[in-house]
């Protein structure tokens, strides 16, 4: 049966998240399916950055100890650890995702010393393949990078693999790996398991801890809603902290940082991960956006996104009837995150087009149109008008104008 605006309606209206909307700041005019890239802001960033400004003001470097601006990288990252099934003191904000990834496998690597090879897979985000390769050539040694597709993970995992790295929810396509067989295959293998979250923290339950999960890494800016650029997490299992020499020490890593002194002893806890001064007045917006999460059922948020998953393909198989328009996420919104993806040769331009016509979702290279469901503030008649604007642009070919074939620079 055809699904009407005034079925999407009747969708929002029984939404236990509805209420989570008004937390946000959000455009009028505009539907905004990027929140798997960057969150929107909450309501309540610039007072807690007006705090931070203040306080620097006022109290100047006494702020540090007044306001524990200095404990904020293992407060936050504490806050982080219940949304991801960890233990407080099992994760630390700091860095980029990137440099958390270099971080944690040069520890896997250590943590496994007989072993050489680190096992991803060929459609991992690129900066996680960039930052092996790198490590891979820095030290020599045999220590390898190897690369091949998900359906060949489980068999390259032989005695040489030290470490399984992956991305759980997948930045192309969506499509999301079963954490806890990975993980139990790569130690059975005599392997660690390094995951990056950056596609799933704050979207769904995620549970680290009751997984074996060993180490991991996620960014904050996406569905955690901790502004451009916010800083990333890591996360290193409590059995493995004190097994760990941080490759990139740093003196906010060691035991005593205001000792000075130049022999590095690392911090007892997860804190020996930090490496320089973290930066306050990012982490006062993060503060507000991992807050959003205060009195948010998890479960239901991802039930929702699966929801608004299922109902957009649903939609474009009624709306859009364009040859060249082809589902790349997985058909079962369950096996996916909280996003969706279809191919198309022009997909750049009909990203464009949409986004002139208020719909903002991506394009991700070579020729994928990306939608993400921020389960707090998408709404089921969002989903509904940025399918029908879909259907309007393909069957009148308005991505042929010019215009929309201009390249930015981020996209
Ligand atoms: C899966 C994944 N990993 C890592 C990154 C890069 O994170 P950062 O820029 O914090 O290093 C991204 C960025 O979008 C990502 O999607």
């Amino acid at each position: 049966m055809k699904i009407t605006r005034s079925d999407v309606e009747a969708m929002d209206a029984r939404d236990p998240l509805a209420g989570c909307r008004g937390w946000f700041v959000l455009p009028s005019g505009a539907i905004y399916l990027d929140g798997n890239s960057l969150g929107a802001m909450p309501r309540a960033t610039p007072e807690r950055l007006a705090q931070v400004v203040e306080a620097w003001q006022r109290d100047l470097i006494g702020s540090w100890n007044r306001h524990d601006w200095i404990g904020w990288p293992r407060r936050v990252g504490d806050r982080i650890a219940r949304l991801i099934g960890a233990q407080p003191g099992e994760v630390i904000v700091a860095d980029s995702t990137s440099v958390n990834l270099f971080k944690l496998l040069a520890a896997a690597l250590q943590c496994n010393p007989g072993r050489r090879v680190i096992l991803t897979e060929t459609d991992n985000f690129p900066t996680d393949v960039h930052v092996a390769q790198g490590l891979a050539r820095l030290l020599g040694g045999g220590v390898e990078l190897r690369a091949v597709d998900a359906a060949g993970l489980a068999g390259a995992l032989g005695h040489d693999v030290a470490v399984l790295m992956l991305t759980h929810v997948n930045y192309r396509s969506g499509a999301m790996h079963d954490m806890a067989s990975f993980t139990a295959a790569a130690h059975a293998a005599g392997a660690l398991a390094l995951w990056d979250l950056s596609h799933s923290a704050g979207a769904m339950p995620l549970h680290l801890d009751e997984a074996g999960v060993d180490l991991a890494v996620g960014g904050s800016y996406k569905f955690l809603n901790g502004g451009p650029g916010a800083p990333a997490y890591l996360f290193v299992a409590g059995r493995l902290i004190g097994l760990i020499e941080p490759a990139l020490a740093g003196w906010m890593g060691h035991a005593r940082p205001f000792d000075f002194d130049t022999a590095y002893e690392p911090a007892s806890g997860i804190e020996r991960f930090l490496v320089g001064t973290p930066p306050v007045l990012s982490l006062a917006a993060l503060t507000a956006g991992i807050e959003t999460f205060d009195a948010v059922d998890l479960r239901q948020a991802r039930a929702k996104s699966v929801a608004l998953g299922a109902l957009f393909r649903r939609l474009v198989q009624q709306e859009c009837h364009e040859p060249g328009l082809r589902l790349v996420s997985p058909d079962d919104p369950e096996r996916c995150g909280s996003q969706v993806s279809y191919a198309h040769p022009e997909g750049y331009a009909i990203v464009q087009a949409l986004i002139a016509r208020g719909i903002i979702g991506d394009f991700r290279a070579p020729d994928v149109l990306r939608f993400g469901f921020a389960p707090l503030y998408v709404r089921h008649v969002d989903v509904f008008e940025a399918v029908m604007a879909l259907g309007e642009v393909l069957a009148t070919r308005a991505y042929a104008d010019p215009r929309f074939r201009v390249r930015a620079l981020v996209t």
